[in-house]
């Protein structure tokens, strides 16, 4: 019900008399008015005007299932949940009851979790706090693909909708302005030959006109880079479309087509880096990516180094990109 008062006052730019609505739908006048207050207390602004109706206030808008579906109509099962601890955490809970790629949304994340067990600042809901669950009939090794193939899904979402040309610093910062608009976390259930599920998890910096001290100098938001608000089903909705397309390429074993993909929004291959691994760091060139998606770093002696994404993290010699 609450989903079909939303089409009639999404679909008019005036307000909509409650008589109207109650006859479309075929309920009395109090069903549509209760309604109209749940839709308020989701967080839609609705104006209620006596002899005049109601009137949807479209922006500044909540997220919900609703709002991601008016963008994207494919297969994906969409969950959202006003606040959970993690994304991640809440998908994998419910990964192995599932049959169809899905994503979890969340509103507030109050225990986001990043790259090398660090903490990601996602305690509010100026950003989109996603992760998709895939379960793929492929090997465990070959799984690294899908962290490639989430961060060239961001690049072109921020593209296609916001005109940001944002760049990957590898493995899977989303860089605007030398600064990061977004992280990507990907975690994976697996037996030896048989991955069980995948959980992709993808925080964008979207509203957010200010961060905490200790990001501030290396962190953007959609807002900041662009001084517009996009709403946040706009963004999901085709982020996720550019993962069912990618998706659709890992399943019919396209992996050099994402490798290109990753290549062309890469800010990594050719630049002078330092990579920290534990307590070592190496600096050098970045000569390439392999087809597993590890780094390929030409020291300054001429030496070859190889790096999996789990184990390092890469600063650019002047900062943090
Ligand atoms: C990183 O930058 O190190 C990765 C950050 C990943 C953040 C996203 S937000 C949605 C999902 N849930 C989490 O707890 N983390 C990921």
């Amino acid at each position: 019900m609450n989903s079909k008062i939303l089409d009639i006052l999404y679909a008019s730019s005036d307000y909509v008399s409650g008589e109207t609505i109650s006859e479309s739908l075929g309920v009395s006048r109090t069903a549509v008015w209760k309604h109209i207050n749940m839709l308020k207390k989701e967080r839609y602004q609705i104006l209620s005007v006596s002899n005049k109706g109601y009137k949807l206030i479209k922006e500044n808008l909540p997220l919900n299932e609703y709002e991601v579906k008016r963008y994207y109509d494919g297969n994906m099962n969409l969950i959202y949940m006003n606040e959970v601890e993690s994304t991640n955490t809440t998908a994998k809970s419910i990964a192995s009851e599932l049959t169809k790629t899905t994503l979890v949304m969340a509103g507030i994340q109050n225990k986001g979790r990043g790259r090398l067990g660090k903490e990601f600042s996602s305690d509010n809901d100026k950003g989109i706090w996603t992760s998709f669950i895939f379960k793929p009939e492929m090997e465990p090794a070959k799984a690294t693909i899908f962290t490639l193939a989430a961060s060239v899904a961001v690049c072109k979402t921020l593209k296609e909708k916001c005109h940001i040309d944002a760049k990957i610093k590898w493995p899977n910062d989303i860089i605007v302005n030398n600064k990061k608009i977004c992280g990507i976390l990907t975690e994976m259930s697996s037996e030896m030959d048989k991955v069980n599920y995948i959980v992709v998890g993808i925080g964008i910096n979207l509203l957010q006109t200010e961060f905490e001290s200790t990001i501030k100098e290396v962190a953007t938001s959609v807002f900041l880079a662009t001084k517009q608000k996009y709403e946040r089903g706009l963004l999901i909705g085709s982020l996720c479309y550019n993962m069912d397309e990618i998706y659709s390429d890992i399943q019919n074993n396209e992996l050099s087509k994402i490798i290109d993909e990753w290549k062309h929004f890469s800010m990594t291959i050719g630049r002078e880096v330092r990579v920290i691994k534990a307590h070592e760091e190496f600096y050098g060139i970045v000569k390439d990516i392999d087809d597993a998606g590890r780094l390929i770093l030409e020291e300054k002696s001429g030496k070859i180094e190889v790096f999996n994404a789990g184990e390092v993290s890469i600063r650019g010699i002047m900062g943090y990109a």
